[in-house]
C-alpha cells in the first residue's frame, strides 16, 4: 500500500468547542487513496517538541484533494495543533493502517464515541456508495450536545439520522451508546463498526458477542512510529502474543482481540 510523507497545507480550521477542532488539509496523494479507518501521523509542530508524530483518523476526504482530521486537545501535541492557522503547513505521513472492511450482506451499524466518531463519517460515505440499498444505522455518543451537534449534522447531510447518547442527557439518550443499541431492531445479522474509548468498545464487543453479531473495532492505542517499527501500539490477541495496532490494525475483528472484562 502506498504511503506519502509530505507537507500539507491547512486550508480550513473549524472550531466545534473550545477543545474540539477539525482541520482540512490539502493532499491529493493522501486524499485520493485513503480508505475509511486509515489514519495519518502528523508532526504537530515545527520544532522537536513534541518529537513524535501524533496519529489521527482520516475523518473524510473530498474531491481527491482534501482530507480532514477531527481532534480533541488532550496534551502537548494536540494543543500545538489547535494553535495552527489556515495557510500553515504540517508534515503528514499516511495513509496508514488497514481500514474497515465494508460488508453489504448484513445490516450495518456504526457506533462512535467521542473523537472515535471521526472515522465513521468517512466510512458512512463509502458504505452509502457501496451498499446504496442498505444505509447504515448510526449511533453516536459523547459527553454533551455541544460536542455532537456538528457531527450529527454531517451525518444528516448524508441522509443518515443518528441515534445519540450523551453523558449529561443534553442530546438524545441520557447514558451509554450500548443502552441505545439494546433498544434498536438490528435484525439477526448485523455488522458493527466501532471506534471510541476502550470501555465503550469493550461494551459494544460484549453486546455483539451476546447476539452473535460481527464487530470491527478501531483501536486508538498510543503510537510512536505508526509503521510497525516500535512496540508502542501493541494489543494482545486471542491466538496468543500481540498485534501492532498501526500495521495489523487499527481495525480488528473484535473476536481476534483479548478484552479485559471486569
Ligand atoms: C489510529 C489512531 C487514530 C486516532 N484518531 C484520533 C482522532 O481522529 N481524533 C483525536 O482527537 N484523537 C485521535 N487519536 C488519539 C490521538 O492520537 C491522541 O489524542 C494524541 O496523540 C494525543 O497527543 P498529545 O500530544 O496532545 O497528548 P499527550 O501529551 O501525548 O497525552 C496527553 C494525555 O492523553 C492521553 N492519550 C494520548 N494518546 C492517547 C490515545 N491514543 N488514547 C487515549 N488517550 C491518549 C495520554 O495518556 C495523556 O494522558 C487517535 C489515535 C490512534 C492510535
Ligand atoms: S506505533 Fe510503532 S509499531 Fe505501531
Amino acid at each position: 500500500m502506498s504511503q506519502f510523507q509530505e507537507k500539507t497545507q491547512i486550508t480550513r480550521i473549524e472550531r466545534f468547542t473550545e477543545d474540539i477542532l477539525r482541520l482540512t488539509l490539502e493532499s491529493p496523494e493522501i486524499a485520493s487513496i485513503a480508505k475509511p479507518g486509515q489514519f495519518v501521523m502528523i508532526r504537530t509542530g515545527n520544532s522537536s517538541d513534541p518529537l513524535l508524530r501524533r496519529p489521527f483518523s482520516i475523518s473524510q476526504t473530498s474531491n481527491n484533494l482534501h482530507f480532514q482530521v477531527l481532534f480533541k486537545v488532550v496534551g502537548r501535541g494536540t494543543s500545538i495543533l489547535a494553535h495552527c492557522r489556515e495557510g500553515e503547513f504540517l508534515s503528514v505521513l499516511g495513509p496508514l493502517g488497514n481500514g474497515f472492511t465494508i460488508d453489504c450482506r448484513n445490516r450495518n451499524c456504526l457506533v462512535g464515541g467521542g473523537m472515535g466518531i471521526a472515522p465513521l463519517l468517512f466510512l458512512a460515505k463509502a458504505m452509502l456508495r457501496k451498499c446504496p440499498d442498505t444505509p447504515p444505522i448510526v449511533v453516536l455518543g459523547s459527553r454533551n450536545r455541544e460536542e455532537l451537534t456538528t457531527l450529527v449534522y454531517d451525518f444528516a447531510e448524508l441522509g443518515l439520522s443518528a441515534y445519540t447518547a450523551t453523558d449529561d442527557g443534553s442530546l438524545g439518550h441520557h447514558g451509554l451508546v450500548t443502552e441505545v443499541l439494546e433498544t434498536l431492531d438490528l435484525g439477526a445479522d448485523c455488522t458493527n463498526y466501532v471506534c471510541g474509548p476502550h470501555p465503550m468498545m469493550t461494551a459494544v464487543h460484549l453486546f455483539c458477542k451476546k447476539r452473535n453479531y460481527s464487530c470491527q473495532v478501531s483501536m486508538e492505542t498510543s503510537m510512536a512510529c505508526g509503521m510497525g517499527a516500535c512496540l508502542g501500539c501493541i494489543v494482545p490477541v486471542e491466538k496468543g502474543g500481540y498485534g501492532h495496532a498501526c500495521t495489523d490494525g487499527p481495525v480488528f475483528d473484535a473476536k481476534e482481540l483479548v478484552w479485559e472484562v471486569k
